[in-house]
């Protein structure tokens, strides 16, 4: 069976090819309105979600499926004790494909050895959140023509920031890729990322707590809100939240062409001024997200039926 924990579960051509999928979607809707009819999916939710949740159920909507689930723990078993690994050979007798969002790293990954039906990760902790790396590589695939030879700077909450994780982890594997991370002292990329992905894949980094100084050299500024669930106490947050506040004049000497991305929600990180600047591609994430979730949902249920 096969499911996705780690964008890393998908090869380059694998993301290549899921890509392409989404922009055949995305010129021809129609084709796909029936592909999974009588098909059901399940959302487990152990966490609050706006995007991701409703773009997945959005997603299995338009491709005829049909959606059920919970979008909070207390709403299900887990508030009477029940494992997640009886939660997923549960869901596995209503479902034909699962995404769970968890607060714990690795329960997906316990859900997905339990399930009889393929498991989607669509957020686990302070860990990855490969689906959310798919909209983001549609959405730079569609803004830049390409996915190599870019200079991406991630600012914010580089620690806890799981989306940040998962596309550094896709990113890496692209060729001319060159890697700006702004954050905190408190809220560097933790260790374990560079040494295991970024030097051991050769790919150029630097680290600095200044956004402005590195704003000319950047192709993408990917933003990031600080983490405030992940947080042991809140006076850090208190003190960490407002560490970068993107404002038109800090846009001054970017590139021309620069992307602005946000996986959101964003609370501080980015002036509702920078939204009508053509730079800024956020929403346009939005909506790559569910048809990169109508790729995926169409990809595993076929790998599924082998
Ligand atoms: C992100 C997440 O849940 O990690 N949101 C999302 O899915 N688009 C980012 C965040 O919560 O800050």
């Amino acid at each position: 069976m096969r499911h996705l924990m780690d964008i890393t579960d998908l090869s380059v051509q694998e993301l290549d090819e899921l890509i392409a999928l989404a922009e055949d979607i995305i010129a021809d809707p129609e084709k796909y309105q029936d592909a999974c009819k009588r098909k059901k999916l399940a959302t487990l939710f152990f966490e609050p979600s706006t995007r991701t949740r409703l773009s997945f159920e959005a997603a299995m909507y338009e491709l005829g499926g049909s959606v059920l689930g919970f979008s909070e723990a207390k709403s299900s078993s887990a508030a009477k004790g029940e494992s997640v690994a009886d939660t997923a050979k549960t869901i596995s007798c209503y479902a034909d494909i699962i995404a769970m969002r968890h607060p714990k790293e690795g329960a997906p990954y316990v859900a997905s050895l339990n399930a009889s039906v393929p498991v989607i990760n669509a957020g686990d902790g302070g860990h990855n959140h490969p689906t959310q790396t798919l909209a983001d590589l549609l959405t730079i695939k569609r803004e830049k023509g390409r996915l190599d030879n870019l200079t991406v700077g991630f600012c914010g909450d580089l620690k806890f920031g799981r989306t940040v994780h998962s596309l550094i982890d896709a990113l890496a594997r692209y060729e001319g890729i060159k890697v700006v991370l702004i954050s905190p002292a408190e809220l560097k990329l933790p260790s374990y990322i560079k040494k295991d992905v970024l030097k051991a894949q050769g790919v150029p980094y630097v680290q600095t707590t200044d956004l402005e100084s590195v704003m000319p050299d950047l192709d993408i500024l990917y933003m990031t809100r600080v983490q405030r669930e992940r947080f042991f106490n809140e006076e850090d947050y208190l003190r960490l939240k407002d560490s970068y506040i993107l404002e038109p004049k800090k846009l001054l000497s970017a590139k021309d062409d620069l992307t602005i991305m946000h996986p959101l929600p964003r609370v501080n990180e980015i002036s509702v001024a920078i939204d009508k600047d053509p730079r800024a591609a956020y929403f346009k994430q939005v909506l790559n997200g569910k048809y990169m979730r109508m790729a995926l949902i169409l990809k595993l249920l076929e790998e599924a039926k082998n």
